[in-house]
């Protein structure tokens, strides 16, 4: 006979590993990849503040080299970072990460520099980055940049 007491134990293991599946479902869940296209018209030119695409957490910025693009989130733990225009640099307001113009740590405890997405221009000057697909790196490189050509 099933006793209220063996009742309660048996759904409350059943409750924990339901939402331990939830939570490792969750965990183990990435984004699929999916091209956001840049009209050449919404393209920064060299030396300007980057284009943010709030929706899609990511930056393209266009430096002297060519053009990056960043994932916002920060690589200590994952927060924002939003453009400080003034000091040409970008901030995580969550411990204080500074990430220079090519996505590189300046400040801050953030271990790497800012992830790349994957960056192709068009013909016509426009541009499609695909998320949903950053790649870590350890820290900048030249052969990163894309020449806007
Ligand atoms: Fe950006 Fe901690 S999450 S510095």
């Amino acid at each position: 006979m099933l006793t209220r007491r063996k009742f309660l134990t048996m759904s409350s293991g059943l409750l924990a590993g339901a939402m331990l599946s939830a939570c490792i479902s969750m965990e183990n869940e990435k984004p699929e990849p999916k091209d956001v296209v840049i009209p050449a018209a919404e393209v920064p030119q060299a030396g300007e503040a980057p284009l943010q695409k709030q929706s899609e957490r990511f930056f393209v910025i266009h430096n002297d080299d060519g053009l990056l693009a960043f994932s916002a989130r920060c690589t200590h733990q994952s927060c924002n970072v939003g453009w400080e225009a003034g000091r040409d640099e970008f901030h995580c307001p969550c411990h204080g990460s500074i990430f220079n113009r090519h996505g590189e740590r300046t400040a801050g405890p953030a271990p790497r520099p800012l992830d790349l997405l994957a960056l192709a221009v068009g013909p016509d000057g426009g541009l499609v980055v695909t998320t949903g697909t950053a790649t870590e790196r350890d820290e900048w490189r030249p052969g990163q940049s894309v020449p806007l050509t």
